[in-house]
């Protein structure tokens, strides 16, 4: 990993690959695409990008000037922007449009976009063709911290988030952070909250970074923004590597808060709690519940309190849910992480370290819903 914090490499043997972040490096995008697959520019490169409506105008339409520029053969798909466009019927339309395009085992897909974009184009290359190459140009806080870092891709189900899915890992990673420019304050606060989940998880001193550039977070501070992109990068690259397919139960650690957050998100009705607000809340639920158990203080409770609520982001549970504790917890139990009916909670025992705790009583559980 380099030290400037601009190129983090993920190491997974033959499906390793580097993430590029810097601001304004998004005319780079041929010459990097072409060092990633090995192509020189005298050979042929055929370009599919999937991006959505939001997105188009102005970043997925700069990534195909530069593509073009360089000699590329671009295809632009554009989705309606939103979760429901992470469907199997998106996927089938977007098939059709490879078909279209002649696309073989030498085209590669490129996800312009959210994280929606990126799990929707991401399964879309590892399932045409048994598996187109992919880059990914992650244009959300939580796309470049999250989901375009460790090769879950997938679409929805009518009856479950991310049901459908598969692991298909990119050929590299594009982060231009000059593209938050354009996002909106909510998701980019939304995004804040996974950028703290790591320091709670994993980190001390980021966490500490984070508590000494609140203005800088606040005013997205070119220079904050990508040391801490960077960062967390680095951060999800060493849980991917030691746990891959999620297998080895260490990639649980990135759920924390969230068996609370999915319960909350699933019950508060669409749109009205962000992802990462309601990961916000659920990682207080959380540490509650960690010192219930002994494991935390109060003080340890009160840094993530004023980390998250300096970068406007909710703390308390929304009285209407702290009403419904049966529906959460039922909420909780149908989540597809819980196993035979053992809730399991990633807690932390100090800000920069968690465990995997099972075991736990309902009531200890629900009381943690408020402070
Ligand atoms: N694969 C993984 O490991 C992983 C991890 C976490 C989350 N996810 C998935 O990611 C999705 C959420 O991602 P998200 O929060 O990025 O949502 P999103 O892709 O829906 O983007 C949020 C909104 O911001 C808009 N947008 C994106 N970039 C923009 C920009 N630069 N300027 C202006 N608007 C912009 C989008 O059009 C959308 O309206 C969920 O479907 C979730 O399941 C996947
Ligand atoms: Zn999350």
């Amino acid at each position: 990993m380099n030290s400037s914090g601009q190129t983090v490499h993920v190491d997974l043997g033959s499906r390793s690959y580097d993430i590029s972040i810097d601001a304004g490096n998004l005319p780079q995008i041929a010459e990097l695409t072409r060092l990633w697959l090995g192509r020189s520019p005298d050979q042929p490169l055929r370009c599919f990008i999937v991006t959505d409506t939001n997105v188009l105008q102005p970043h997925a339409n700069a990534v195909k000037s530069a593509l073009s520029d360089a000699g590329a053969e671009v295809q632009v798909v554009c989705v309606k922007a939103g979760e429901a466009s992470k469907s199997l019927a998106e996927a089938s339309d977007l098939y059709d449009e490879l078909v279209d395009f002649r696309a073989d085992r030498k085209t590669v897909v490129l996800a312009v976009g959210g994280g929606v974009v990126g799990d929707l184009a991401g399964f879309v290359a590892a399932t045409y063709a048994r598996g187109l190459l992919f880059v990914q140009v992650p244009t959300t806080l939580l796309a470049m911290v999250d989901s375009s870092v460790g090769g879950k891709t997938g679409v929805n189900h009518p009856r479950g988030k991310n049901l459908i899915g598969s692991f298909h890992q990119p050929a590299g990673v594009l982060i231009d952070t000059d593209t938050m420019a354009t996002l909106p304050d909510r998701e980019y606060r939304s995004g804040l909250a996974e950028v703290i989940k790591y320091g709670v998880i994993q980190d001390t001193e980021f966490f500490n970074y984070l508590e000494n550039n609140i203005v800088g977070l606040n005013e997205r501070d070119p220079a904050v923004l990508r040391q801490v992109v960077a960062r967390c990068c680095e951060l999800k690259a060493l849980v991917v590597k030691e746990d891959e397919y999620e297998t080895t139960g260490l990639r649980a650690i990135l759920n924390y808060g969230h068996t609370y957050a999915h319960a909350f998100e699933a019950l508060a009705g669409y749109g009205v709690l962000l992802h990462g607000e309601a990961v916000s809340i659920g990682m207080l639920c959380g540490s509650r519940l960690a010192k219930s158990l002994g494991r935390i203080g109060d003080a340890e409770i009160q840094r993530q309190v004023d980390l998250l609520t300096a970068v406007q982001l909710p703390v308390d549970v929304p009285q209407d849910l702290q009403a419904k504790p049966d529906e959460i917890l039922k909420c909780m139990l149908l989540d597809k992480k819980t196993v035979a009916g053992d809730l399991k909670f990633v807690l932390p025992d100090r800000i920069g370290h968690v465990d995997t705790i099972g075991g736990i009583d309902t009531k200890t559980i629900v009381d943690c819903l408020s402070s």
